[in-house]
């Protein structure tokens, strides 16, 4: 078991496969990107995998591959396979933001992934054109009907935004009704450009969740996973709602069951580390499995008890390389 310094059990690997991304949502990049890692600190395909088997072998049983976005990364079908055949891990999901979807699902899904979220901040045309900067509304809608039809367990992912979408918190709640789906409202964390994005209002879950039971009445508890979304279901629905509050729920670190693994290796023990522990440096290097193992369960018990609430502190880094 994975352990860290605050008694949390970790079983929770998100791994970035790039920091690179075909759109540029303005909390996240500027319009002409960022300076993208150079190639030869990227992880090869085959250096994550032996960190995933490592986690596994200590207590990891599940993994979300994230980016960037991961479809613009060569070769990730087999680098899926790859993980499916890592005993131990029986939860295998990603993270995506959907324009390449109706394409890769079929191949996904037959690679072994059984889960799909989906970033998805408004369900008007023009609108996603703006806040991503691309016109590829058209396409991710398709990726989430294509991945419906496929069977996948789907969560659509809207970053709350006070003067964005808070006209459509309502509208992404009915689709609950009739779709087996999980909406999730993440509260908009200030890093990286979303910092000085918007009027710098955080939207609080609680708001979100007043708005939608001013029209739909009290939602009911469910569950969903383990992690430190809190999530409710209009009554008689299909589907569920989902809140990722961070920015204003003061246990949420609590439930972290979490730790990541940026593109260039680094593993993260929080969003909001200021760095993370260098695993690349030492699998070139050579290390054994066993001094990789104990490297990580030693990095592990760093992890801080918090991390968006500690005064003064903003998250390093940007989501685009951590992989949110
Ligand atoms: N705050 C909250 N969510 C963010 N995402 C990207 N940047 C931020 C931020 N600053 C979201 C993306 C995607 C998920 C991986 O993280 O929209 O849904
Ligand atoms: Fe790409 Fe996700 Fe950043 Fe949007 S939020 S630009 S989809 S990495």
């Amino acid at each position: 078991m994975l352990i860290d310094g605050f008694k949390r059990e970790i079983r929770y690997l998100r791994v970035s496969v790039t920091d690179r991304c075909n759109l540029r949502c303005r909390y996240c990049m500027p319009e002409e990107g960022i300076e993208w890692l150079p190639h030869e600190d990227i992880m090869r395909y085959e250096e994550i995998l032996r960190v995933i088997r490592i986690c596994s072998e200590i207590g990891v049983d599940k993994v979300r591959i994230t980016g960037g976005e991961p479809l613009v990364r060569k070769g990730l079908l087999g680098f899926i396979e790859g993980i499916r055949e890592i005993n131990g891990i029986n939860d295998l999901s990603m993270t995506t933001n959907g324009v390449f979807l109706s394409n890769a699902a079929q191949n996904l899904k037959s690679a072994g992934i059984n889960r799909l979220n989906i970033s998805l901040d408004t369900l008007n045309k023009e609108k996603f054109s703006y806040i991503t900067r691309v016109n590829a509304f058209d396409d991710v809608m398709n990726g989430i009907e294509k991945s419906m039809e496929l069977g996948f367990i789907i969560k659509i992912n809207v970053v709350a935004i006070a003067g964005f979408n808070d006209d459509e918190i309502n509208t992404f709640a009915r689709h609950t009704i009739e779709k087996d789906i999980e909406i999730r409202f993440i509260e908009l964390m200030p890093m990286g450009c979303a910092a000085r994005f918007g009027n710098n209002r955080v939207f609080r879950a609680n708001e979100l969740k007043d708005i939608i039971e001013s029209e739909q009445g009290i939602l009911d508890p469910a569950t969903s996973g383990l992690g430190p979304a809190k999530v409710y279901r209009i009554r008689g629905a299909k589907g569920k709602i989902g809140f990722i509050d961070p920015m204003t729920e003061h246990s949420f670190c609590r439930r972290c069951n979490r730790i990541r693994l940026t593109a260039n290796g680094q593993l993260k023990l929080c969003l909001f580390s200021e760095d993370g522990i260098d695993l690349l440096k030492p699998i070139r290097k050579g290390v054994s499995d066993k001094e990789l193992s104990s490297l990580i369960m030693e990095s592990v018990k760093l992890k801080p008890a918090h991390g968006i609430h500690i005064e003064g502190r903003n998250g390093s880094g940007t989501m685009n390389r951590i992989g949110g």
